[in-house]
């Protein structure tokens, strides 16, 4: 297996997104993978790892061209125009991707007929009749049984499967089912979680069949070598997406160039509707190839809006720009990882969405900050006191939550409790607003007793900077703007400021602000939004 000698370094990690279809504009699905991926890179690239994270779009088929054919002009230029628009919306969502792969790159090609290739000569395609239910939608076969009535899509319900009887090439993926039931068996954390492992390892045991990877009538794809009245099934080509994604510009793409730095994936996060292609297709392709395995694939849960799927036949899609546009990156972002249970199906709702940060965001965090940056002017010239964690009671609640806080937040990066991570700092925040009232620094302050103003002031800056600092992956701009109302010049949207910097400074220790810093006055962090008059159906 292990063929090729991977010099990956010890600390780096590479993840990538789904490759998305380009049949139409992106839409809250995919953005919601996207913002996860990114919480996940910028948390690593905080921790001083080396980091790469890969996303782009899956642009051949027979359902992109047939939205092109629809819309009337050719297939590249509808593909680009797409791909363009999820590039704006990577940027308007503040992710900081490493590869934009696209599976109409020059380089791809090459990968997939030399990965095609080496399956060739393993003995695993071998041409057939393929006949079955296909929906273009979904670009996959369904059996008679999963369809609905009339064979709609049970996805696409508004589509009709197509019968199909024609002649495909197959891949063998009977061949891995022991292989693969071992793999599964000695890596026990590969498909996350675990309900959806389960779901896996059933329908693996029910007996793999061979699946065609290769379509007649659809023009738009790589032929099949050496046999052009055949395209390469689209499936077959985009995993691959994610190999050619690790060439680095200009470099000859062979596949051993790709694999050499970066491969294999310490993750492939996608959704649960997917998870069949990239939990066993796609290792089974791998092994066939003789390539090492991902180490892990994560099937998040769909999200619904107002507590309904959503569709454009339904009329309740959710556009992500137009959320983006009225409520800023970085509110959106701490909505579906606060919100919602990482893994879970997860649902939309905007009063909701406004209550939520407008609690968590401007009222707990934001009025805390302003409010003791405020009392900090008044009663200390705004210079931050002369007072070291070391100088505060270890009864402190607030010190006691700061000091436990890091093991929590590392062990929920690590396990991709994004809620759990928010509802941490924010009780670390809570606490100090408590703090703030029961100690009442404003009678201290009138009583003289200066020393006790300025460690209650120190406890709760402290904390704020912790706090802002653990939820940097989430809402980086906010933390940025705390992190500078506290004196320093950060930024947590620069991509190399890792380990030297935060980690040598112990920035994820509670303790370390420093003293005698001269503060700038305070401006609110994150200004309270208002509920929404009309609820729209973009
Ligand atoms: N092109 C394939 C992926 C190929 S990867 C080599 C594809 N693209 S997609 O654009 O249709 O879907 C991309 C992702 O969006 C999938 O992970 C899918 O689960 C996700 N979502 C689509 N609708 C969704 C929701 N309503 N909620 C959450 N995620 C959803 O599949």
């Amino acid at each position: 297996m292990d063929s090729f000698n991977n010099s990956v370094s010890k600390n780096s990690f590479a993840l990538t997104t789904p490759l998305y279809y380009v049949n139409g504009l992106p839409h809250i699905g995919s953005a919601y993978t996207t913002m996860i991926a990114d919480v996940i890179a910028r948390w690593h690239r905080l921790c001083g790892d080396d980091v790469l994270l890969v996303t782009g779009t899956d642009e051949h088929g027979q359902k992109i061209q047939r939205t092109a054919e629809e819309s009337g002009i050719a297939p590249q230029q509808h593909c680009d125009r797409i791909a363009n628009s999820f590039n704006n919306l990577w940027q308007k969502l503040d992710i900081q991707h490493d590869r934009f792969s696209r599976t109409t790159a020059k380089n791809h090609e090459a990968i997939v007929k030399e990965f095609f290739q080496r399956v060739w000569e393993e003995n695993d395609i071998y041409l057939d009749q393929q006949q079955g239910w296909y929906c273009v939608a979904c670009e996959e076969f369904k059996e008679k049984r999963e369809l609905l009535e009339d064979n709609y899509c049970p996805i696409h319900t508004n589509l009709k499967a197509e019968w199909r009887d024609e002649q495909n090439y197959f891949f063998r993926l009977s061949r891995y089912q022991n292989q693969l039931e071992e793999f599964y068996q000695s890596n026990p954390d590969f498909i996350q979680p675990e309900t959806r492992c389960n779901e896996v390892l059933n329908f693996v045991k029910q007996g793999l069949q061979d699946f065609s990877i290769s379509r007649i009538n659809v023009s738009w794809g790589f032929p099949i070598p050496n046999d052009p009245n055949h395209t390469i099934y689209v499936w077959f080509d985009a995993l691959l997406g994610y190999i050619t994604a690790l060439l680095e510009d200009d470099e000859e793409p062979t596949i051993e160039n790709a694999v050499k730095k970066w491969y294999p994936f310490d993750l492939h996060l996608i959704g649960k509707d997917i998870l069949r292609f990239h939990a066993v297709y796609w290792p089974a392709m791998l092994m066939s190839a003789k390539l090492p395995l991902p180490k892990q694939v994560f099937g998040h849960g769909f999200l619904t809006k107002d507590g309904q799927k959503m569709g454009k036949s339904l009329g309740n899609t959710l556009d992500p720009f137009t959320l983006l546009d009225k409520y800023g990156s970085d509110a959106v972002r701490y909505y579906f990882l606060k919100e919602i249970e990482f893994g879970k199906d997860g649902d939309f709702n905007e009063i909701r969405f406004v209550n939520i940060l407008n609690a968590d965001l401007a009222n707990d965090l934001g009025n805390l900050l302003n409010r003791s940056l405020g009392m900090l002017n008044k009663y200390c010239d705004g210079i931050l006191p002369p007072i070291t964690g070391k100088d505060i009671s270890k009864d402190n609640i607030s010190k006691q939550i700061g000091e436990a806080i890091k093991y929590r937040i590392f062990e929920g990066y690590k396990l991709y409790k994004f809620n759990l991570i928010c509802e941490d700092a924010l009780a670390l925040v809570r606490s100090c607003n408590k703090f703030i009232d029961e100690s009442a620094p404003w009678s201290l302050y009138k009583k003289g007793e200066q020393k006790e103003v300025e460690k209650i002031l120190y406890v709760v800056l402290e904390s704020v900077r912790l706090s802002a600092f653990m939820l940097a992956p989430v809402i980086p701009n906010i933390s940025n703007k705390i992190y500078h109302q506290l004196g320093y010049n950060f930024d947590f949207n620069h991509k190399n400021l890792g380990i030297k910097t935060y980690i040598d400074r112990g920035h994820f220790e509670w303790g370390i602000l420093p003293l005698n810093q001269n503060l700038p006055k305070p401006s609110p962090v994150f200004a309270k939004l208002e509920l929404p008059t009309t609820i729209s159906n973009q």
